[in-house]
């Protein structure tokens, strides 16, 4: 696992935006996998701020809330139109669909859109305080493909500063799997703030443990760690 540092946000939404920018510049048809939630917040206002080409690239986001419409203010899909697909010349964009019907032939939908693209070139990660990655609970099994989950009671408190209250947080969302993201040809993490301190270090003491899915990581052959405002132990 390659790991940069920086100690600004500022600094971190830079080079993490540099890392995707180049990644379209050496291959304007990548597959982006793209990830919600504060700590890329910055890197997405870089790639609008550059007016970053993704015109010939197709995104797919981790995850999606199951039971709150695409339109819902704390959709994900609002989320990326408002911070980044609204602002930047983008091709063809993917999120998981939480209002289907048929979750699980969703799911299937989903795995099967990513393989017809030829996989993930390029997968932006955060870091759950528990280790979550997508939403990828602890005790997944790594071999998990796209599915439905329970929200962990810690996630969605941690996403209630979002939502008006607790009770709102949806229960339920779709997310790619561990074994789904195994599968992009390079992962970029990106861990921002004190926050994450403990999780960041339990990461970095490279035990791999299904309890801390973002351990998995370490078995990955091209990882960079990009982390910010946190004291790390290496
Ligand atoms: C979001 C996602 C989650 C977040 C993680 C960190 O699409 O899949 O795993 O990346 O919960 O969230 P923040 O960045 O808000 O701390």
């Amino acid at each position: 696992m390659r790991h940069i540092k920086v100690n600004r946000y500022e600094n971190f939404s830079q080079t993490a935006a540099e890392l995707m920018m180049n990644q379209v510049e050496k291959k304007p048809k990548s597959t982006l996998g793209l990830a919600t939630g504060s700590t890329p917040k910055g890197m997405y206002e870089e790639l609008v701020k550059h007016s970053a080409d993704l015109s010939q690239a197709v995104t797919f986001n981790l995850d999606e809330y199951v039971g709150i419409a695409s339109d819902h203010p704390q959709s994900y899909r609002s989320f990326m139109e408002e911070n980044l697909f609204q602002h930047v010349r983008v091709g063809q964009t993917y999120i998981p669909d939480g209002e289907a019907a048929d979750l699980a032939a969703e799911c299937e939908r989903y795995e099967q859109l990513i393989k017809k693209h030829g996989g993930i070139d390029m997968q932006v990660l955060g870091l759950g305080h528990n280790g979550h990655i997508g939403f990828n609970e602890p005790g997944t099994p790594f071999s998990s493909r796209t599915h439905v989950v329970d929200l962990a009671e810690t996630t969605r408190k941690a996403n209630a500063r979002f939502f008006n209250s607790l009770e709102e947080v949806p229960e339920k969302a779709i997310t790619m799997g561990t074994e789904t993201i195994m599968e992009a040809e390079q992962i970029i993490l990106l861990v921002y703030g004190e926050d994450k301190q403990e999780a960041v270090n339990r990461l970095l003491q490279g035990e791999v443990d299904e309890q801390f899915p973002a351990s998995i990581l370490h078995e990955h052959p091209n990882v960079t760690l990009l982390s910010g405002g946190v004291k790390v132990l290496n």
